[in-house]
């Protein structure tokens, strides 16, 4: 059902900051910076292989990532998974009895189609689902 990690999500307080741990420091390569109006995110894309870490930083204190920051403070928020179909992934899931957060998919990064399962159906972890988008593609 998944074809592999896409991402590593990363909830921080300060863009800039977290980026220049990750770029700076740690010698990731920043590949992309967008804010995800519809996630109430400011967010950067750093290069892994193809894969990615993704920082998110809140655009206020009542978005997801606010709410997160402020109970559980900055780290480890989502992982990822690229799906090349998330209508029938979606059904899949649902299918097997998993509780979605997003019944529909909506719009990330780079005009992705993403959907969020319930962490309450996974063992606590926050599992994302990611179509890439047509032009972009596998990165
Ligand atoms: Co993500």
């Amino acid at each position: 059902m998944f074809d592999r990690i896409d991402h590593i999500g990363i909830a921080v307080p300060e863009l800039d900051e977290a980026i220049g741990l990750w770029r700076d420091s740690l010698g990731l390569e920043l590949s992309h910076r967008e804010v995800v109006a519809e996630q109430g995110v400011e967010a950067a894309l750093l290069d892994v292989g193809e894969n990615h870490v993704e920082l998110l930083a809140p655009l206020g204190p009542d978005t997801a990532v606010g709410k997160f920051l402020a109970k559980r403070g900055p780290g480890l928020h989502h992982v990822a998974y690229q799906v090349s179909d998330i209508d029938e992934t979606l059904e899949a899931v649902r299918q097997a009895g998993l509780s979605l957060i997003d019944e529909q998919p909506r719009v990330g990064i780079r005009s992705s189609r993403v959907a969020f399962i319930n962490p309450g159906s996974t063992g606590r972890v926050l599992v994302e689902l990611v179509q890439p988008h047509a032009a972009v593609g596998v990165h």
